[in-house]
């Protein structure tokens, strides 16, 4: 009976295995343009777009290059998605019509993919990495691979507004780059990651986009034959880098050069995202976590003069689970040293859907009026939660590129803040979160408040106040990349 059934799937499989070799990828060609080192690129598209719509960007790179460099575009997928198993055989295919037209098996090979085109050779990498010179990601990575784990030089190199594999997505290759370059300097031309500025998702590609990709990317900001020129250039670099036994050390030299300058520009790009994330979110070496942002938003709340700020020290505890929190109060007290000592409490909620940065954060604060019983010294006007989540916003903005500011302001939804919605319990106040209502044109916050006031005889929930805040993460990534995304109602 086992038997059977394995004979079944065994069957399945096969016909499965028969039907896609029948209908198999096919390739397109792109005859080299310059005499000189044979190099060898094939390109695995993304899903749903044929392999010809790189053409533009091949051939682009192709003038750029000092090297001659053979082209094969996959194409002709099954449904047009391109899968694992027919990406091989594209590749096999391609290396044997190469040799067929005279290349031998020692010419460099270089394979890049578009967005799921990455995803679906990461295996064939791994796999035959002594067969291969270099990997150019377009706008893609590898979600469950460490950048340290890959056995090629590999590039990642996206667009500063693609929609779809954003910035805050390439933070996370870029933070693994910069940790392996302490160790190794020459990880910066093994293994760049570059953010190459105003190309969104489709600039890697040419004519009509899938429906994913209208729906998703941001729309483009300058012609694609800039794009091209911008992309051939940092890919051209990394060939040639990686090429081996070139004569022509000079053009290696300025190739490594670039690559290098592209990875610094790429640094300071993001800068103001790894900011405003540091933010979030820190744990202590070995100990708690803490939020920078929960600390201001308490400070904010108190408005101590500056002559006083000295004499009391603001620090939060962010907890992992929601019962912690909820279990939880701020406290205030006055240390052996005569300073008060305030800890908000809090937990970042986490992000969904095409999010990476927090949804919120959960934040108890000690009212301005408790702090002032405490301590004799000024207190300006205290705030809301709503003044404090404005201030996040500002903080983003400045944090942000100027062309980043002007791009928002003149094509963003643009940020609004409602007023709180007061609740007047804290089980309450447990059940909500921040809220986000979207229309084509504005996204307003609104967060909730639970403010008690002071009773003498009951300490921990005396004088608190509960709020719903925007994280600065948040608050950057609207500026960068949200608020251009294409409103899907
Ligand atoms: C702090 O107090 C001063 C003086 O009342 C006020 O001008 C300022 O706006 C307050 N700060 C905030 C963040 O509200």
């Amino acid at each position: 009976m086992i038997f059977k059934i394995h004979l079944c799937i065994f069957v399945l499989l096969l016909n499965g295995f028969l039907q896609v070799t029948k209908g198999a990828p096919s390739n397109v060609y792109l005859d080299p343009v310059k005499q000189g080192r044979d190099v060898i690129l094939i390109v695995i598209p993304g899903a749903y777009i044929r392999g010809e719509a790189y053409r533009p960007l091949c051939e682009e790179l192709q003038r750029q290059s000092s090297l001659r460099l053979h082209v094969a575009l996959t194409t002709d997928y099954v449904a047009n998605l391109p899968n694992p198993g027919e990406a091989v055989i594209a590749i096999n295919n391609a290396l044997a019509e190469f040799q067929r037209r005279g290349l031998d098996e020692s010419t460099p090979l270089f394979l890049s993919g578009h967005s799921l085109g990455g995803a679906v050779i990461e295996q064939y990498i791994f796999e035959n990495a002594d067969k291969i010179s270099g990997v150019l990601l377009w706008a893609s990575y590898f979600s469950e691979t460490k950048l340290e784990d890959i056995p090629v030089p590999l590039m990642h190199l996206s667009g500063s507004i693609d929609g779809q594999v954003t910035v805050t997505d390439m933070t996370r290759e870029f933070e693994q780059l910069m940790e392996l370059h302490t160790r190794d300097q020459e990880m910066v031309y093994r293994l760049p990651v570059v953010i190459s500025e105003n190309v969104n998702h489709a600039q890697f590609a040419s004519g009509p986009m899938p429906l994913r990709v209208r729906r998703e990317d941001i729309p483009a900001e300058i012609p694609s034959e800039e794009a091209y020129e911008k992309l051939a250039k940092v890919c051209s670099d990394f060939i040639l880098v990686h090429t081996p036994n070139l004569n022509d050390a000079e053009s290696k030299e300025q190739a490594k050069f670039d690559v290098k300058t592209a990875v610094a520009e790429t640094n300071s790009f993001l800068q103001p995202i790894f900011e405003a994330r540091g933010m979030e979110e820190k744990r202590k070496i070995r100990s708690y976590k803490y939020s920078e942002w929960l600390n201001t938003a308490q400070n904010l709340v108190a408005n101590i003069s500056d002559e006083s700020q000295d004499r009391i020290l603001t620090q939060s505890l962010m907890y992992d689970y929601e019962e912690d929190l909820s279990e939880s109060v701020p406290s205030i007290v006055t240390d052996s040293s005569q300073r008060v000592v305030i800890t908000a409490r809090g937990i970042l909620r986490p992000a969904t859907g095409d999010k990476r940065s927090s949804r919120e954060i959960a934040a108890k604060l000690k009212t301005q009026e408790v702090i002032s019983t405490y301590l004799s010294a000024e207190f300006g006007s205290t705030v809301d939660c709503r003044a404090i989540n404005e201030n996040c916003l500002v903080i983003a903005m400045d944090l942000a590129s100027k062309e980043t500011v002007d791009r928002y302001k003149d094509r963003g939804r643009q940020m609004s803040f409602a007023d709180d919605m007061e609740v007047l319990s804290i089980p309450e106040w447990d059940q909500t979160t921040l809220s986000y209502s979207e229309t084509a044109s504005t996204m307003t916050v609104r967060s909730s408040i639970y403010r008690s006031p002071m009773e003498p005889y009951i300490s921990g929930e005396s004088g608190v106040q509960y709020c719903n805040l925007l994280s600065p993460y948040r608050a950057i990534e609207w500026l960068y990349v949200l608020s251009l995304k294409p409103y899907n109602g």
